[in-house]
């Protein structure tokens, strides 16, 4: 049985649906930035503070072969951690790769006041344009992923209900 890894940008709501679709299947969830940060005994945020942006790729990069040896599991990646094709090719050997996309306006409403997200970190005037060039520079790599749910206007419910009908 094949793993369903579920990716895309920050905000898209992967942990959510991740757990309601592991819910609706009856299989285990994981949720890689969790599963991290338990391992690490500290949050991301300071993984990136302390450790660097280079280590935690490293990290993800390592549990994402550890993972697709495994079998049968709903996976919540980080928002980066298919960028990497590597990565993907890597979750595709053993899953089926969906990406929820998102509008920005809408994962603005979600996340633009969010407090620990590294990537989005400094607080300034700036924070929307640079949400908007980190999903641009992103397109690309998220265009790689086989299979995609628009969740703009869907509630974590629905986005669960459509990725089980899909796959
Ligand atoms: C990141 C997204 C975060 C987390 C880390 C880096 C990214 O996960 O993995 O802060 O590069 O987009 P979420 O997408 O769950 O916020």
């Amino acid at each position: 049985m094949k793993n369903i890894v579920i990716t895309g940008f920050m905000g898209t709501g992967k942990s959510t649906v991740g757990q309601l679709v592991a819910a609706r299947l009856g299989r285990e969830f994981v949720d890689m930035d969790s599963l991290i940060e338990q391992r690490e005994g500290r949050p991301i945020s300071r993984i990136f503070a302390e450790s660097g942006e280079a280590y935690f790729r490293q990290l993800e990069a390592d549990l994402c072969r550890e993972l697709s040896a495994r079998a049968g599991l709903v996976i919540a990646t980080g928002g980066g951690a298919l960028v990497n094709p590597a990565n993907l090719r890597q979750m595709e050997t053993g899953g089926l790769v969906v990406c929820l996309d998102c509008q920005p306006d809408e994962l603005w409403r979600r996340i633009g006041h969010s407090e620990d997200r590294p990537m989005l970190a400094e607080r300034d005037a700036d924070r929307f344009a640079r949400l908007a060039a980190l999903l641009e520079q992103r397109a690309p790599a998220y265009a790689r992923i086989p299979h995609h749910v628009d969740v703009t206007h869907l509630s974590p419910d629905e986005a669960a209900a459509q990725i089980c009908r899909q796959l």
